[in-house]
């Protein structure tokens, strides 16, 4: 069976970063699910799509036409052939595709197309829900958080890192906010599944993690 990683947990605590990281290290593929959930509502907003109409964006996340492309530095993402990496990063993007994500038939839409990605050597897959609905049987699980404020740091950082001046309070309280939308829709929650590995990043580095993440994929696999 190919191996299957699941790394979940709320908005910046680390896992896109830490993701990548063990991929590339394991020469593994990578699923950044929340960049489709980010794709659809970008493309609803493009299309100027209501959001409160459900059967026009499950037709959407349907026929997502998007594709990947893996280049030195991590993933470009494109929608119709136009590369849309950075414009899903934006914060109202985020915050729409928490919306999109609550919709039962956008998260039916996007389930085989999730699972598509499992392929040899092995897959590192990064979201809210990989380990309880989208990869059940993964057998390593792992339950990534931070303090919200940490969080809202580092998100203020990376902002910052790329020119995009925004105020520490108000990434706090998007972070809340979307956390909150997250955890409390029926459908797929955001939550720990019962046999995953919790990992607290907040007084990690970014390579401490890494290599935590590095020696669990050893102890499961080998
Ligand atoms: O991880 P990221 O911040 O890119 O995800 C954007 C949004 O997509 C999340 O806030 C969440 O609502 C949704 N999402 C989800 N299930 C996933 C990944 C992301 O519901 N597996």
């Amino acid at each position: 069976m190919i191996p299957v990683v699941t790394i979940d947990g709320p908005s910046g605590a680390g896992k896109g970063t830490i993701a990548q990281n063990v991929a590339r290290e394991l020469g593994w593929g990578l699923l950044d699910s929340g960049s489709l959930y980010r794709l659809t509502a970008l493309a609803c907003i493009q299309q100027t799509i209501d959001f409160e109409d459900l059967s026009a964006i499950e037709l959407i996340a349907r026929n997502l036409p998007v594709s990947f492309q893996s280049v030195p530095d991590g993933l470009k993402i494109f929608l119709n052939n136009e590369d849309v990496s950075d414009a899903i990063r934006e914060e109202t993007i985020g915050m729409a595709a928490s919306k999109v994500a609550a919709m039962g038939g956008v998260r039916d839409a996007l389930l085989e197309r999730q699972r598509a990605f499992v392929s040899a050597p092995g897959l590192i897959a990064d979201g809210r829900d990989m380990g309880t609905t989208v990869f059940p049987q993964a057998p390593l699980k792992i339950f990534m958080t931070a303090s919200c404020e940490e969080r809202a740091q580092r998100r203020y950082k990376q902002l910052k890192e790329k020119g995009i001046s925004v105020s520490l309070a108000a990434l706090v309280a998007d972070l809340k906010a979307r956390d909150e939308q997250d955890s409390n829709r029926p459908i797929s929650p955001l939550r720990p599944a019962d046999d995953a590995i919790m990992i607290d990043t907040s007084n990690m580095s970014i390579e401490q993690v890494t290599q935590k993440v590095l020696e669990l994929v050893k102890q499961t696999f080998s």
